[in-house]
């Protein structure tokens, strides 16, 4: 089948009920996005599927075929976009797991809501777990990416 990711077309060959995850790490070398859970319940395997962050683990890869895939690869390969830079600036990562899903759930509410309160923050993100704690760097990093 055919995925578009980050902008680049690929032709792989996976069984339509196979994971996001598993063609996108396994299959094309593409290691940002994290296995975490497998369960959908951690947010590390987060992507955007046309514009909308998806749970890659449970996603059937058949789902995401024509459509627009984002990984965190496809955010800015030279780390200008200002979500990386507002994560850097607030040293938001401890062991980093985590982090590009909760990049790209952070990414996905800015791109709905350019002015997010602390209520706003805490809805959209609750589903990213992180087991070092850095929610309150990540809030803070995500208001100075909107401003
Ligand atoms: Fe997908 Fe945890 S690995 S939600």
């Amino acid at each position: 089948m055919q995925l578009k990711i980050n902008n680049e077309t690929h032709q792989v060959d996976a069984p339509d009920d196979m994971p996001l995850l598993w063609v996108l790490r396994d299959l094309l070398g593409k290691k940002g996005t994290k296995f975490g859970c497998g369960m959908g319940q951690c947010g590390a395997c987060t992507v955007h599927i046309n514009g909308q962050a998806m749970r890659s683990c449970i996603t059937p890869v058949a789902v995401a075929q024509n459509a627009e895939i984002t990984t965190i690869e496809g955010v800015d390969e030279k780390g200008n976009h200002p979500i990386q830079i507002a994560w850097r600036d607030n040293n938001v990562p401890q062991c980093g797991y985590c982090q590009s899903g909760q990049i790209m759930s952070a990414l996905n509410l800015l791109q709905n809501n350019t002015t997010p309160s602390d209520e706003d923050i805490n809805s959209a993100m609750s589903g990213n777990i992180c087991r070092c704690g850095t929610y309150p760097r990540i809030k803070q990093a995500i208001k100075d990416a909107a401003k």
